[in-house]
């Protein structure tokens, strides 16, 4: 007998992403499923552009229709609710800059290598979300205070190594994560509506903590009284300590550690000899960022001079990036590495090296730059 078409089920995956959706102004790191990162220069700015915003994807792009997407809000609820894109815009909404970061950033620079896509440094961006805050839709559909979490489920399926046929792509944040204001449905990015790429027509925006978090291709929203135990949230988004088992679950990956970046000048960058401002992002979910520090091995004899500290250009949030520069003199030859580390206000600052994980998850190690600076020959 035919399977009986699903209710308000959104339309079947295309198939894998064609080539031509991933911007070619990003770098792409795996094409099945879609990952592609922003080269650090498009970083150096407080807002990354659509086209420039990095891609993370576990399964084939669903290609939602708008006229017949809902969302169904449903769980631990008085008042369960669907809704269309238009009653959705038609709520009360917020517009707000939030960085999103995934989980693996920087996962290259971890050694010994650990596992999952190798991200350099650009799994990263900055945007204005505009959406619904998600507190608005659980207070409508009456969430029970006695439940625990908030399951988000996207409309993405596909398989994952050691689990048996499709999963849909879910993850779930504690009800005071998602009773935060801060916590959007979001329908806008840079005030253009969703692409399919990010997530149309609406995703999550959960800012301050990583990006698994962000579920995009939104269809349900489920309250639920007991810790939610999906792959996602149990076995691909923690922190696996090397070593035995440990006979309890490795803790998940949550808030943003604090990080900084430097996005001028570039990696491997050949300067003439002079003076120069270096130009950076630091961020950290916990609290504002307090200060970012730099260093070069600028002494004469290529020692380690001493950290700078830097002016910050925006005001920190622990919504989004602030930008960061700081004068260096480099007037003389040589090979020169800069490093740039950032604090926060509770007291959290980058560690030299960040210890290793399994999935080098969370990888906040200060950055180091390559510079030579050399005169016209
Ligand atoms: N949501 C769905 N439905 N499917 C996904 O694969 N990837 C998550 C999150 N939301 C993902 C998802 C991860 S790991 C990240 S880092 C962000 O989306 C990336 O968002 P972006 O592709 O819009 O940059």
């Amino acid at each position: 007998m035919a399977e009986a078409p699903a209710r308000h089920g959104p339309k079947a995956a295309d198939g894998p992403v064609p080539a031509e959706e991933i911007s070619e102004l990003l770098e792409v790191v795996s094409r099945e499923p879609a990952c592609a990162e922003a080269p650090p220069s498009t970083l150096d700015a407080a807002l990354t552009p659509n086209d420039r915003f990095f891609v993370r994807n576990h399964f084939p792009v669903p290609h939602l229709d708008r006229s017949t997407w809902r969302l169904e809000i449903g769980g631990k609820v008085s008042r369960p609710l669907s809704l269309s894109y238009e009653e959705l815009t038609g709520r009360e909404s917020r517009t707000l800059r939030a960085l999103l970061e995934c989980a693996g950033n920087s996962r290259r620079a971890m050694y010994p290598p650990a596992e999952g896509v190798p991200w350099n440094h650009g799994a990263l961006g900055a945007a204005e979300w505009h959406g619904v805050p998600l507190a608005e839709l659980l207070a409508e559909a009456g969430a029970f205070d006695t439940a625990s979490e908030v399951i988000l489920t996207g409309a993405d399926r596909g398989t994952e190594p050691g689990v048996r046929g499709t999963i849909a792509y879910e993850m779930s944040l504690p009800l005071e994560k998602a009773r935060d204001p801060d916590t959007l449905v979001a329908l806008r990015m840079n005030g253009e509506p969703l692409s399919a790429m990010h997530g149309a027509p609406a995703r999550v925006v959960v800012p301050g903590w990583y990006g698994m978090a962000s579920v995009k291709w939104l269809t349900r929203i489920t309250v639920s009284a007991e810790p939610f135990r999906g792959f996602f949230r149990t076995e691909s988004y923690v922190m696996i300590p090397e070593g035995p088992e440990r006979g309890s679950p490795p803790p998940p990956v949550t808030t943003l550690r604090v990080k900084s970046l430097i996005t001028w000048p570039a990696e491997g960058a050949t300067l003439p000899p002079g003076l120069y401002s270096v130009r950076g992002a630091a961020w950290s979910g916990e609290s504002p960022v307090a200060g970012v520090e730099l260093t070069s091995s600028s002494g004469r004899d290529g020692s380690a001079g001493p950290w700078l500290a830097a002016k910050l250009l925006d005001e920190p949030s622990t919504l989004t990036w602030c930008r960061w520069e700081c004068p260096i003199d480099f007037r003389v030859e040589g090979h020169f590495v800069l490093r740039a580390r950032a604090s926060d206000r509770s007291g959290n600052s980058q560690p030299l090296h960040a210890r290793w994980n399994f999935r080098g998850m969370s990888t906040n190690s200060i950055h180091a730059v390559r510079v030579t600076v050399r005169g016209p020959r």
